[in-house]
């Protein structure tokens, strides 16, 4: 449930008119809607401590500069959605989860994998990831941004050199921002800048490590993974991939880009998370039993966290299996989000580098991603407006992620329903 202010009903689009028809004004405007227990609006006490204050100038700030956020169910043809292969809702799927969970005898691990938590079924998952990655071992955590920031906040330390693509996701900022290692942000893709600060830091004896995601989450293109991993071996470094977007969508069986490349047996570590195109939750990292073993002992979010339910596992387990056969979705997968791309580009759209089923439309401003969002809800589409921090200053955007489920006809009604987005906030300027 949204916990403020979202009134029943309220839509990115109503809320992107609204603050239209107030101009930028917004911030003195008084908010009817404030809920007693809302950060300004507590009626519990007599004056107003200064983070509640700094709390009510922030959100004031954010809608003003349109960069509010919201929780919202959009109704439409969900174009926001990770679930690439459809199988959120396959019935295999949810008969499998439904046996396991019957079947199970408990729906509660009880504790962490240290304590009470551990179970067969999770052991069986790694082992299936391990394989899938072609690694000795792996290691499950209960989300993506878990496995990310518990990886290398424990991998990296104070002294060491951490190179990381521009456009690398929060999880991987976040868990080097935890190890306090020295951060040298490379720019996204930039295989020569990479060299030449690789080159100017190789007499330093600290460790080394490149981070990267493989497919952007942002961007939608890929990672150069071959020349990546040639440069981590001339210059001595490991490299962590983050797999999120590729596994069950690219290479071999969907196995991922670090496979479809041959470089798997290279990395360090990599992570493949379950939520998006495995349909369900958490994230194996894959690496050596060393590596595996280090983390079992050293990386914290591992540690200190209850274990998911054993049913979980099983749910993964069966998710893995119908992806690896999924080989017609992923072809019609390509196939439609190529037609996507090559109709937005004739258009004259700008989607950057994107080479995949993420197809990053790019607006600019926040007001103007807001309106487009809006207009393409209008024509029965649901899809966010992704604006900064998430994406730097100027470059808001459509995240459309294209799923299986889509047919060709769809994808033409959406690129008629873009063009009339674009006219229809150009004329409303
Ligand atoms: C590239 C990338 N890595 C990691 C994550 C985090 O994964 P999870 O959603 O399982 O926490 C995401 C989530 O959006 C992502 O896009």
């Amino acid at each position: 449930m949204p916990r403020w202010p979202a009134a029943p009903g309220r839509s990115m689009e109503n809320e992107a008119s609204s603050q239209r028809r107030a101009g930028r004004n917004a911030r003195a405007t008084p908010d009817p809607k404030k809920r007693a227990d809302s950060p300004e609006g507590s009626g519990a006490r007599a004056t107003t401590s200064l983070v509640r204050r700094r709390i009510a100038a922030e959100l004031d700030e954010l809608r003003r500069d349109r960069l509010y956020r919201w929780l919202d169910c959009p109704p439409g043809i969900p174009l926001s959605s990770n679930d690439y292969l459809g199988l959120a809702r396959d019935p295999r799927l949810v008969a499998e989860t439904a046996r396991a969970i019957r079947e199970g005898g408990r729906v509660g691990s009880g504790g962490s994998r240290l304590l009470a938590g551990n179970a067969p079924e999770w052991e069986r998952a790694e082992a299936e990831f391990a394989a899938l990655a072609g690694t000795e071992a792996a290691l499950y955590f209960s989300s993506g941004y878990l496995a990310n920031e518990g990886l290398l906040a424990a991998l990296a330390r104070p002294g060491d050199l951490v190179f990381s693509d521009s456009s690398n996701h929060a999880s991987l900022i976040d868990g080097l921002r935890l190890s306090r290692a020295r951060k040298l942000i490379y720019p996204h893709g930039d295989m020569g800048w990479l060299e030449a600060a690789l080159a100017r830091h190789q007499d330093e004896a600290c460790a080394k490590l490149i981070v990267t995601e493989s497919l952007f989450s942002m961007e939608g293109d890929f990672a150069p993974l071959a020349r990546l991993v040639a440069l981590a071996r001339e210059y001595g470094a490991e490299v962590v991939l983050d797999e999120a977007h590729s596994v069950g969508v690219w290479g071999p069986e969907g196995r991922g880009l670090a496979a479809e490349a041959g470089v798997a047996g290279e990395l360090l570590a990599v992570v493949h998370t379950c939520g998006k195109a495995l349909a369900s939750a958490g994230a194996f990292v894959c690496s050596s039993r060393a590596v595996a073993d280090y983390l079992v002992n050293r990386a914290r979010t591992f540690i200190f966290s209850t274990a998911a339910p054993p049913y979980l596992a099983a749910q993964i387990r069966a998710a893995l299996r119908l992806a690896r056969a999924m080989d017609a979705e992923r072809a019609h997968l390509h196939v439609t989000a190529a037609r996507l791309r090559d109709g937005l580009r004739a258009e004259g759209f700008d989607l950057g580098a994107s080479c995949s089923q993420i197809v990053p439309i790019l607006a600019g401003t926040p007001e103007t991603a807001l309106a487009w969002a809006e207009s393409l809800r209008e024509d029965g589409f649901a899809v966010r407006a992704i604006r900064p921090p998430t994406v730097p200053e100027g470059s808001s955007r459509l995240r459309v992620s294209v799923t299986a489920t889509l047919g060709e006809d769809e994808i033409d009604r959406l690129l008629e329903a873009c063009l009339r987005a674009r006219n229809r906030a150009a004329s409303r300027a």
